[in-house]
Parts: structure tokens; C-alpha cells; sequence
């Protein structure tokens, strides 16, 4: 590979072409803070914790992303560099929630010892309305507490990366911006291979192991590559068509797409409320799943799907003008011995026959 020459804080270094400031710097023992970037990970360049100045450049620069070039000189600490790494921490903790820093599980959390290690002080401001979630207590393995998230897209990465499933991805805008689960739903172990890996992954407490062995996917595990660019075309043309055919982007759209172009759900959403020109139809506060799956349609499952639809005046796709209720055709909801089934929300009911959906309705009302 061929070898170039730079200067990193006055030292002279003999440096491979394509390597990251990053790393080049680390070949001569000198250490730069990072947040978003694991090495094993594939590069986001998200956080700017890691910038470094550049000679001739007027803005400073991800070391974690930028690659060396022929004759560089790099200061890793420079005042101007140092300052910024300040008010980059100190803006991550003025969107942060609780208290982190007198908690004792802080001393466990990478954020609070970054922003010791760079000597930022308390925040001298404070966000308007700080991003607050409810806690997510549904999974048996992983806990959410999303207000302490930073957005640094570790467990995003990790889940797909290394644990080779694809249970997050990045959702919404701006400020609004948060890592979901499907439709923004708390994580469940349907989705979760309880490998605890994004957990080790997560720079601060946002997200919990509640203990016992970690691994069930240990030795299986095949990193997942990101969704090919030409799906997510193929996906906002999907997106786009349905806004202009029906005013909106239903759930039961977004799963049709996703299993057309072999796409996590959550993707969907995540690129679907992305853009400003596409309305998600908001899914009702029940969510009804009929089975499409062989054993239940074999077992009368259209009648149960023409059951609902009579009973709630709505097709699959769709949500009743309350709110109540919304409907979603699905694959299989492992309740096969019981088939037809279907879930309504988190409750399965199986065995169904059409004169039993409007007793099982009744109940949600
Ligand atoms: S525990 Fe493993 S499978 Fe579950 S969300 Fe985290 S990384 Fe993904
Ligand atoms: S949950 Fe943790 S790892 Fe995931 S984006 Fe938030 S801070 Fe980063
Ligand atoms: S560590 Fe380089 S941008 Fe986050
Ligand atoms: S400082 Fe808040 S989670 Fe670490």
C-alpha cells in the first residue's frame, strides 16, 4: 500500500493512504476522543466529538472519516479543537434527561467519563423541551430509556453489524430524531435475539440488561449488510406513489413494502417519516393483525378478515375514523395450533370463527 508522510501534533508519520486521521494518529500513541465510532463498526461520523484541525481547512475535521492526504498537518489539541469538543459535550448534555450525573450508574456510563476525560463542565444551556420518552419495559432482556440516548447509532450499527439482525433504525427529523423498533414500538422479544450486544454497545445507560445469560444467537451470528441503495430508491418511489394515491403512508403499506423489497420494517419507517412530503397515517391505539399465513388461511382466515371488516367498516391498510382501531394483514404470528388467529395488540386469539370477532372487539372498545 503506499505510503504517504503527514504531521500530527508536531511529530512526523509515515502513514498508509486511505487510513483515517483517526487511526494515523493512534500509530503514534496519541489518543482522540470519539463517540459515535467503534472501530469494528462501519464509520457514521455523527457526533464530531473526534475533530481534529487540519492546516488550510477553515472548518474542522471527523478524524474518525477523514482519510490522510500526502503532506497533512493535523493538530490533535489545539485550542480551537478543544473548545469544540466542550460545547459538543456540553450539547449533548443539555438534551439529556435525569440525573445522570449524580447517578451512580454513571460511573459505568462512557459519556460521563468522555466528558470527565475532556474536562467539559456542566452545561450552560438547556433545551427548551428535552427530548422525553416513556421508559420501555416490555422486553424480558432490554430495557429503553430513550430519553438518555444520544443518537449515536452504536446500537443501530451493532444489532445489523455484528449481532446480524436489524431490529433498530433511525426515525423522524431534527430534534425529533430517535432510534425505533418497527413503528416506534417498544422492543419485544418477537424482534430481539437477547444477545445484549447493543447493550454493550450503548455509550450510556439508555439501554439495560436485566440480567441472565446474554447469547442465544452466540455462534450464529452473520453480520447483515446495510439495505442496497437501490432498495431505498425503489422504496421512497413506493412512498411517494402512495401519498399521492391515498393522501398517506398507512402501516399496512409500510409492511407490504418492507417484505416486497426484503426491507426491516423499521427501515421503512425510518425513511417513511424522514420526509416532510410523506403523512404516516397514524395506526389506531388497537392494532389488529390477521394472519396471511398458509395455515390460517387454509382454516377459514379469509371469513375472519371479512369478519373484521364488517364488524369495524375498514379493510386491511386501514384505521377507523376513532382511532381505535387499526387493522394489518401479517405473516405468520406463531400461533399456528390455533389457527385462524390473530392478535389484537399483544393478546393472541386463536381458534376464531366470524360470530366470535365482534365479542373479542367489543372488549378493546
Ligand atoms: S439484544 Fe441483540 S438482537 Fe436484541 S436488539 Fe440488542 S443487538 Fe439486536
Ligand atoms: S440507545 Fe445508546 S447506542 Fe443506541 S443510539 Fe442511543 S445512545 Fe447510542
Ligand atoms: S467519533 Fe467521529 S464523528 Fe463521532
Ligand atoms: S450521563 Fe446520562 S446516561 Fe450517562
Amino acid at each position: 500500500m503506499k505510503l504517504i508522510q503527514v504531521k500530527v501534533d508536531g511529530q512526523n508519520v509515515e502513514a498508509q493512504k486511505g487510513r483515517t486521521i483517526l487511526e494515523v494518529a493512534k500509530q503514534v500513541g496519541i489518543e482522540i476522543p470519539t463517540l459515535c465510532h467503534k472501530k469494528e463498526l462501519t464509520p457514521f461520523g455523527g457526533c464530531r466529538l473526534c475533530v481534529v484541525e487540519v492546516e488550510g481547512r477553515n472548518q474542522l475535521v471527523g478524524s474518525c472519516h477523514t482519510p490522510v492526504e500526502d503532506g497533512m498537518v493535523i493538530q490533535t489539541r489545539s485550542a480551537k479543537v478543544m473548545a469544540s469538543r466542550k460545547m459538543t459535550m456540553e450539547l449533548l448534555f443539555a438534551g439529556h434527561t435525569g440525573p445522570c450525573v449524580t447517578d451512580r450508574r454513571a460511573v459505568e456510563c462512557e459519556l460521563h467519563n468522555l466528558a470527565s476525560a475532556i474536562e467539559s463542565g456542566p452545561p450552560r444551556f438547556r433545551v427548551k423541551s428535552p427530548r422525553v420518552y416513556r421508559l420501555e419495559d416490555v422486553s424480558p432482556y432490554v430495557w429503553r430509556d430513550m430519553s438518555k440516548c444520544i443518537l449515536c447509532g452504536r446500537c443501530v450499527r451493532a444489532c445489523r453489524e455484528i449481532a446480524g439482525q436489524e431490529v433498530y433504525s433511525t426515525a423522524y427529523r431534527g430534534f425529533r430524531s430517535k432510534v425505533v423498533v418497527d413503528f416506534d414500538e417498544p422492543l419485544n422479544k418477537e424482534v430481539c435475539k437477547d444477545c445484549g450486544i447493543c447493550v454493550d454497545y450503548c455509550p450510556t445507560t439508555a439501554l439495560k440488561w436485566l440480567g441472565g445469560q446474554k447469547g442465544r444467537i452466540n455462534g450464529e451470528m452473520k453480520a447483515k449488510p446495510a439495505p442496497a441503495l437501490k432498495a431505498r430508491e425503489s422504496l421512497l418511489g413506493m412512498l411517494e406513489a402512495e401519498q399521492r394515491k391515498r393522501g398517506g403512508v398507512s402501516r399496512g403499506a409500510m409492511v407490504e413494502m418492507a417484505s416486497k423489497l426484503g426491507m426491516p420494517l423499521n427501515e421503512v419507517y425510518g425513511v417513511a417519516t424522514f420526509y416532510a412530503f410523506i403523512s404516516v397515517v397514524p395506526g389506531g391505539r388497537n392494532v389488529i393483525r390477521i394472519c396471511k399465513s398458509l395455515p390460517c388461511l387454509m382454516k377459514d382466515g379469509r371469513m375472519i378478515i371479512d369478519a373484521v371488516r364488517k364488524e369495524l367498516g375498514i379493510g386491511p391498510g386501514e384505521s377507523t375514523g376513532d382511532g381505535k382501531f387499526s387493522f394489518e394483514l401479517t405473516n405468520c404470528i406463531g400461533a399456528c395450533d390455533q389457527a385462524p388467529a390473530m392478535l389484537v395488540n399483544d393478546d393472541v386469539h386463536g381458534n376464531l370463527s366470524p360470530e366470535r370477532i365482534s365479542g373479542i372487539l367489543k372488549a378493546y372498545h
